[in-house]
C-alpha cells in the first residue's frame, strides 16, 4: 500500500503518517467484533510457527485438519459453484499441504529475506526482476520481462482463457530500516517497509505451486510482479504494456499488521480511497497582489471543500500540509525587492476520497479554489497534481470477487480465518486494475506481538511474522485456480472451455 508519501514532500510524509495512523485506529475494537481469531490462529498457519509444525503438517496435511478434509470431499460439488463435479475435490489438502512443506516453508523464508536485504525504489527494481526471473526459470515458468521497465509477467496453465492475474509489487520505501535484526536492509535509506518483499515471495510461491497443478489448471493464469506502487503508478504502466489483455479478474494480496497471522481480511465495494497531492505556486509580485495574503486566503477557502460541500456519509479528506514562503524577500534591501520579478508562495497538500467520483470532483474544486482566490488577491497561481506520480483513485472489490476471496479463504484456511474490515483512508496502486477488470484485494494478518511484528506500514520498525508465507502462497494458488475451475462449469456451452477441457 503506497502513496503515504511524494518525492516532492519531505514535510508532507510526516503529516500523512500522523493521518495515516489515526484512519488505523478503525481496527482497534476488531479483536473484540470477530472473536473467531483465535480459532482460526492454528487452522490459518499452514507454515504452523515455525518447523516442527510444518514437518508434522508435510508429512500429513489432511491429519491436521482431517475434519475439514471429509467436509471438502463431501461438499465440494455445492461449494465450487457448480464445478465440483468434474473438478478434483482434492485442491484443499493437496495446495495446503504443499505450502506447508518445510522446504517450500525455508524457500519462501529464504527467498523473502534475500528482497529485504536488497530493497529498491520505484522503477529501479533491477535486483527483485532479476530475482523474480531466476526463480521463475528455476520453476520452468514462462514470463516476459521488462514489462513497464523492471516488471515481469508470467504464465502458467493451458495458454487459452479464461485468464484471471495475480499481482505482487516489487517496490521498496526510502526509508532506513530500525530493525535490528540479521536480514536488515543493506541499502542504506531504503527499507521493504510496507511487505513489498513478502509480496514478492508469496506470489512465487503460488508459481511453484501452481506449476506443479498445471494439469489441474482450467485456463490461464497470469502473475504481475509489478514496479512502482508506492509512487509512479506502476499498475498504471504495467495495463499500458498490456498486462491485463484477456484477463477476466484479478486478486492482489497486502500485508497486515492489524490483523493475526495468516487472517485474511476484505470486504465488498471500496476498500481503500482515492488519494492526490497538490503543489500550488501562487504568483504575485510587488507591483500587484500579495502572495502571502492570498494563500492564506486560500487555505480557510479549501477548508470548505470537504466542511460545506461534501455529503458527511461520504468520506474526503482535503489537507494542507506545507506551505513555503521562504522564496519571498523578507528583510531584502529594496533594489534587491526591486530585482526580484515576483514573489512565490508555495502550498502543498493531500486529498482522498471514497468514491471515484467524488475523488475526481475535490480536486477539481481544489484547483478551482487555489486559482480563484488567488486572483481576488491580485496573485496568479499554478496547481500541479502529480498525476503520473501519485495521483491513485479509490480500490474497489467486485462483489463477485469479493466473495470468491472470502470463499476459498473460509474453505482453505477455515472459517473463523477470514473477517470483514472496514475502509481506510490509505491508497493502492492496486485501484488502476480494479477500474478494469472485476479485482479482489484482500488484507493478510501478520500480527504478532511475541515477535513484535505490531508497527503500520511504512514505519521503520515495520516488521512482519514470516509465518505468513506459506498461507499467502497457498491462498493466492486457490483463489486463482479456484476461480479457473469455477468460471469454466462442466456443462459451458462456452467454447473456450470446451477446447481447454
Ligand atoms: C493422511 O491421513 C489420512 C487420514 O488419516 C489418511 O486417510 C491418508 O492415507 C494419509 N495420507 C498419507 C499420505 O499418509
Ligand atoms: C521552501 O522553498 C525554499 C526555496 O525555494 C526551498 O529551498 C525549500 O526546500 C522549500 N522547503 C520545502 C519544505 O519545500
Ligand atoms: C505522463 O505519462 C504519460 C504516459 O505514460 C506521458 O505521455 C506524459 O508525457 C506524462 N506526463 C508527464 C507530465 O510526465
Ligand atoms: C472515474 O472518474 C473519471 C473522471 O470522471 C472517469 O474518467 C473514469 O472513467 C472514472 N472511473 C470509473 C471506474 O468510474
Ligand atoms: C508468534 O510467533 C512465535 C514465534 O514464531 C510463535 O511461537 C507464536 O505462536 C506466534 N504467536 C501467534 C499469536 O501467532
Amino acid at each position: 500500500m503506497g502513496l503515504e508519501h511524494g518525492h516532492e514532500f519531505a514535510v508532507l510524509v510526516l503529516l500523512m503518517l500522523v493521518s495515516a495512523s489515526s484512519c488505523t485506529s478503525l481496527f482497534r475494537e476488531e479483536d473484540v467484533i470477530l472473536g473467531a481469531v483465535e480459532d482460526a490462529k492454528v487452522a490459518a498457519r499452514l507454515g504452523g510457527g515455525g518447523a516442527a509444525a510444518a514437518i508434522k503438517g508435510a508429512k500429513n496435511a489432511s491429519t491436521r485438519r482431517g475434519s475439514t478434509c471429509v467436509r471438502v470431499g463431501a461438499g465440494a460439488g455445492g461449494g465450487g459453484g457448480g464445478g465440483g463435479g468434474r473438478y478434483y475435490v482434492g485442491w484443499k489438502d493437496e495446495i495446503a499441504g504443499m505450502a506447508g512443506r518445510p522446504e517450500m516453508v525455508a524457500w519462501l523464508r529464504a527467498v523473502r529475506r534475500r528482497i529485504h536485504e536488497r530493497p529498491e525504489l520505484a522503477y529501479e527494481e533491477v535486483e527483485t526482476s532479476r530475482l523474480v526471473r531466476e526463480e521463475l526459470d528455476a520453476m520452468g515458468v514462462g514470463f516476459r520481462h521488462p514489462v513497464a521497465r523492471t516488471g515481469v509477467v508470467a504464465t502458467i496453465g493451458t495458454g487459452r482463457p479464461p485468464v484471471v492475474a495475480l499481482r505482487a509489487d516489487m517496490d521498496a520505501l526510502p526509508i532506513q530500516e530500525a530493525v535490528e535484526w540479521e536480514h536488515k536492509s543493506k541499502n542504506p535509506g531504503k527499507m521493504h517497509a510496507c511487505g513489498h518483499d513478502a509480496h514478492v515471495a508469496m506470489l512465487l510461491g503460488a508459481a511453484k505451486i501452481l506449476k506443479a497443478r498445471e494439469h489441474q489448471l482450467k485456463g490461464t493464469v497470469r502473475l504481475l510482479f509489478q514496479p512502482a506502487e508506492e509512487s509512479g503508478a506502476g499498475a498504471k504502466r504495467m495495463i499500458e504494456a498490456g498486462a491485463l489483455e484477456d484477463v477476466e479478474a484479478i486478486f492482489a494480496v497486502h500485508v497486515s499488521h492489524q490483523h493475526p497471522t495468516s487472517v485474511i481480511g476484505s470486504r465488498t465495494g471500496t476498500l481503500l480511497a482515492g488519494c492526490g497531492f497538490f503543489k500550488a505556486v501562487i504568483h504575485g509580485g510587488r507591483r500587484s497582489g500579495d502572495p502571502v495574503l492570498a494563500a492564506a486566503s486560500t487555505i480557510i477557502s479549501l477548508q470548505s471543500i470537504v466542511s460545506r460541500e461534501a455529503d458527511p456519509l461520504d468520506s474526503q479528506v482535503v489537507s494542507v500540509a506545507v506551505v513555503n514562503g521562504s522564496e519571498n524577500q523578507v528583510g531584502a534591501s529594496p533594489a534587491a525587492a526591486e530585482e526580484e520579478e515576483e514573489e512565490r508562495f508555495v502550498l502543498g497538500g493531500t486529498f482522498r476520497a471514497f468514491s471515484n467520483a467524488s475523488f475526481y470532483h475535490v480536486r477539481r474544486r481544489i484547483e478551482e479554489v487555489i486559482t480563484l482566490q488567488s486572483r481576488v488577491h491580485g496573485c496568479e497561481a499554478t496547481v500541479d497534481f502529480f498525476e503520473n506520480q501519485s495521483f491513485y483513485p479509490p480500490t474497489v472489490n467486485d462483489a463477485r470477487m469479493y466473495a470468491h476471496v472470502k470463499a476459498v479463504a473460509g474453505e482453505l484456511l477455515g472459517a473463523g480465518s477470514y473477517r470483514d474490515v472496514p475502509p481506510m483512508m490509505g491508497a493502492e496502486d492496486f485501484s488502476f486494475y480494479s477500474q478494469v477488470v472485476p479485482a479482489g484485494f484482500y488484507y493478510i494478518g501478520v500480527r504478532n506481538e511475541t515477535l513484535g511484528s505490531v508497527h503500520t506500514g511504512h514505519s521503520p520498525y515495520f516488521m512482519i511474522d514470516e509465518d505468513v508465507l506459506p498461507t499467502g502462497a497457498a491462498t493466492h494458488a486457490a483463489i486463482a485456480e479456484r476461480f479457473l475451475a469455477e468460471r469454466s462449469p462442466p456443462s459451458s456451452s462456452d467454447p473456450l472451455d470446451q477446447n481447454s477441457s
